[in-house]
């Protein structure tokens, strides 16, 4: 039932299920001694992974957010709800507020002028419209009933929050339009979030772009803008990332957004009710400091499979990169991050550990730094220090495979494979199907001699490899 997607070269995944959809097949590499092979992904061009996800961010959200808003219903009084679902009164409880200090205007009194000079690279704006989506949109073509009619054979690409940002903003799990919202659209993945269609094919694909006519300020060009198609049901999202201008337009649900730092505009967003979208984003950067993230990344993207001597050229560059961003944003918590983790594979520790904990300092709650930082840690052969860091990890979060990951890939290298074991077997909850989670499991069985237990592992893995949806993390 489904294609096979490319390799673009990052993890891929499936998820669980009593029908497991195939998704990548995995060369399986490592059948010895697996190689630590958890190297924390921070993925490619578009979008980037900042902190928590949105739900494990609601936490925080007062101590720490400078702009929040939400779009309201009422988005189309002649279709009603197009057969989409209302939120429940447990989403409305925990996600629903008043506040919201982002500018809000009414489509008839914003010129395209006073647009240009007053928003775009300047400030975020939410646009109300006197006759609800009816106004820039044909909202008849979005009901479900017309969407399923439509494109029910076509493919749609769906996942969680932080897997999408991940992957530089991409579902990661296909299926076709009708089984997504016969099955998916209703159901959670692991870590008990739903699915949401985040997909930059399936809209630009279809006859959708017709109903549109969007105002001046708004206005879509071939080549210069991306679009992005949005569906998903209660609690389905995306965890922070940023990129080049873009617009949101919500024709169905409610969308709730969370802003932060001014430095650069970074978002999370989470649906309330049945919500579909369309984003139309600019697939080049154009203020100066967004251009220098976007180079940066492409940079890193061109560095995949570069020999040792290039890659170490490259590196410089990027360094140079990153150091132009602090003149800009000095106080930037994801540039310090990156410095930090660039100096911990040149193997300056020091410099590494100084720009992690500027992170960290900067934003607490910035797992991702204080990851990257047991790491150093490790490699200074401080493991007391490491480890009460990846335990800090633990406690902040039980969402984060990669904590299970190098946590465990740290207690194997210290002689502790019992604990490693039981370490990666959390993992596996997360990712029952990643191939190099239940390999390290088997290694980790092997080594503290409990060989049946790796014979059983090993007899999943032959498993796993016959239904082939499995994947290899592999970067
Ligand atoms: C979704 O699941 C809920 C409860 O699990 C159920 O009440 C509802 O009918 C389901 N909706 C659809 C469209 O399947
Ligand atoms: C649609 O696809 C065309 C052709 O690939 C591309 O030039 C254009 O930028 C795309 N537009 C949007 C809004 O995605």
């Amino acid at each position: 039932m489904t294609k096979p997607m490319p390799d673009n070269g990052t993890m891929m995944k499936t998820y669980s299920s009593n029908n497991p959809r195939k998704v990548s097949q995995s060369a399986s590499k490592s059948e010895s001694i697996p190689k630590p092979l958890y190297k924390l992904i921070i993925v490619s061009s578009i979008l980037l992974v900042i902190v928590l996800t949105a739900f494990e961010f609601r936490y925080v959200v007062f101590e720490y957010l400078s702009l929040l808003h939400i779009v309201k219903l009422d988005l189309n009084p002649k279709h009603g709800n197009g057969g989409w679902r209302e939120p429940d009164e447990a989403t409305l409880q925990l996600y629903d507020t008043g506040i919201c200090n982002i500018d809000r205007v009414n489509a008839v009194d914003l010129t395209l002028d006073i647009f240009e000079s007053t928003y775009r690279h300047r400030k975020p704006v939410i646009v109300t419209f006197p006759n609800g989506a009816e106004d820039w949109i044909n909202p008849g073509k979005w009901t479900v009933e017309s969407l399923k009619t439509e494109y029910g054979d076509r493919w749609v690409l769906s996942g969680n929050a932080r897997e999408i940002v991940r992957r530089g903003g991409s579902g990661y799990v296909e299926t076709t339009f009708e089984e997504y919202l016969n099955d998916l659209l209703n159901e959670s993945d692991q870590i008990g979030e739903p699915f949401y269609v985040f997909d930059r094919d399936f809209y630009n694909n279809s006859y959708l772009p017709d109903s549109l006519k969007p105002p001046p300020y708004f206005k879509i060009q071939d080549g210069v803008d991306d679009s992005i198609f949005f569906l998903g049901s209660s609690g389905s999202g995306v965890s922070f990332h940023k990129h080049a201008d873009a617009w949101n337009g919500v024709i169905f649900g409610r969308k709730k957004w969370f802003l932060y730092t001014p430095e650069s505009v970074y978002h999370g967003t989470v649906n309330l009710g049945d919500t579909i979208a369309i984003g139309i984003q600019k697939k080049e950067a154009v203020t100066e400091v967004e251009k220098i993230f976007y180079t940066e990344r492409k940079l890193v993207e061109s560095m995949r499979g570069l020999k040792e001597d290039e890659k170490k050229k490259a590196q410089e560059n990027q360094l140079k990169l990153l150091k132009s961003l602090l003149h800009f944003i000095p106080e930037n918590a994801e540039v310090h991050m990156r410095i930090g983790e660039l100096y911990s594979e040149l193997n300056d520790f020091v410099q590494a550990e100084n720009h992690l904990n500027k992170a960290r300092q900067l934003d607490k709650f910035f797992l991702i730094a204080t990851l990257n930082l047991a790491s150093v840690k490790q490699k200074m052969v401080d493991p007391h220090a490491a480890e009460s860091l990846y335990r800090e990890c633990m406690h902040a979060t039980s969402k984060l495979w990669d904590v299970y990951a190098q946590y465990g890939d740290f207690l194997l290298a210290q002689g502790r494979p019992k604990e490693a074991a039981e370490i990666y077997r959390k993992g596996i909850e997360l990712e029952p199907n990643s191939l190099a989670f239940w390999h390290h499991l088997r290694y980790a069985h092997e080594v503290s001699g409990n060989l049946e237990d790796a014979r059983e592992t090993q007899k999943i893995i032959d498993e796993m490899k016959l239904v082939e949806i499995t994947y290899d993390i592999d970067s």
